[in-house]
């Protein structure tokens, strides 16, 4: 049983609980002359009522966050600024590295930490995951933690525990009242990029699993406000089922990000709901 079902109101918006976040990662994609054209166009195929619904957060490249800060702040855009990754230290000889005090001051709000690529392919381990979600907590913004196993994990069944133990080490620490303002983003590696997306019924029970741990750990009221992203390969066809889910409260997207027409379509997915 969800602990709180996301309710809709009588005129079609969110009735209180959870607010949806859709958040589109970028990736190692976009140089800043694009950056702007994609947030502009954004801007364009979005309107209030959508962001009545949804919140919206964008995640690109760490070259171009003050570009899209500038037209964010210059055309009042309610669009949440992101971004895809920081250091757990707040300054030093770390050559190459950015620090979430240096991301606060560009007005990010949300930091993606342990997403699997930085996981599989710099070795993050959930020690080091703890350490840089700590880090965005103590400049005031949220962590979107990843978390997700890899397509042999799950054909062995070890999938529930896999994600389990990258929340328990993940989130290891940190208080109740921290932990009900976070995003978890559950992505399984296997979906990701790939074209393959978890069924609706499968995200939904691992995202449910993901709160009920939450609840075991912290406490029912963190996990009835924690909310958990799907994804992996997110697109407008598969958009309003996966969020129509009871225990999934948006979606972190990354290839259908990048094109502004496609990002707006799931972003206002309830309009194409069946
Ligand atoms: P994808 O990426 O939507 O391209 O599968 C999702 C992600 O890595 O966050």
């Amino acid at each position: 049983m969800p602990l709180r079902r996301k309710a809709s109101g009588r005129d079609g918006g969110p009735a209180g609980g959870r607010r949806p976040l859709i958040s589109g990662n970028w990736k190692m994609n976009h140089n800043h002359f694009e950056a702007i054209q994609t947030i502009q166009k954004l801007a364009y195929a979005l309107n209030s009522d959508d962001y009545r619904h949804v919140e919206v957060s964008v995640h690109p490249p760490f070259t171009d966050l003050r570009s899209v800060q500038t037209v964010l702040q210059a055309d009042d855009i309610p669009i949440a600024l992101g971004a895809q990754d920081c250091h757990p230290e707040d300054a030093g000889a770390f050559t190459g590295e950015v620090s979430a005090a240096m991301l606060a001051k560009l007005d990010v709000s949300y930091v993606i930490v342990g997403h699997s690529e930085r996981r599989a392919l710099f070795g993050e381990s959930d020690e080091v995951v703890n350490a840089k979600a700590r880090a965005v907590l103590r400049y005031g913004m949220v962590p979107i933690v990843c978390v997700g196993e890899t397509i042999e994990q799950r054909r062995a069944g070890q999938a529930q525990d896999v994600v389990s133990g990258q929340l328990a080490g993940s989130l290891d620490g940190l208080d109740a009242g921290v932990v009900s303002k976070l995003v978890v983003a559950y992505e399984p590696v296997w979906a990701i990029g790939t074209g393959e997306t978890a069924t609706p019924a499968d995200a939904q029970d691992m995202c449910a699993h993901v709160r009920a741990q939450v609840a075991d750990g912290w406490g029912r009221a963190a996990a009835a406000d924690l909310r958990v992203q799907y994804g992996g390969s997110v697109k407008p066809s598969n958009a309003p089922d996966l969020m129509e889910q009871p225990d999934i409260d948006g979606a972190l997207v990354g290839g259908a990000s990048l094109d502004a027409t496609e990002f707006a379509r799931i972003v206002n997915h309830r309009l194409y709901a069946a």
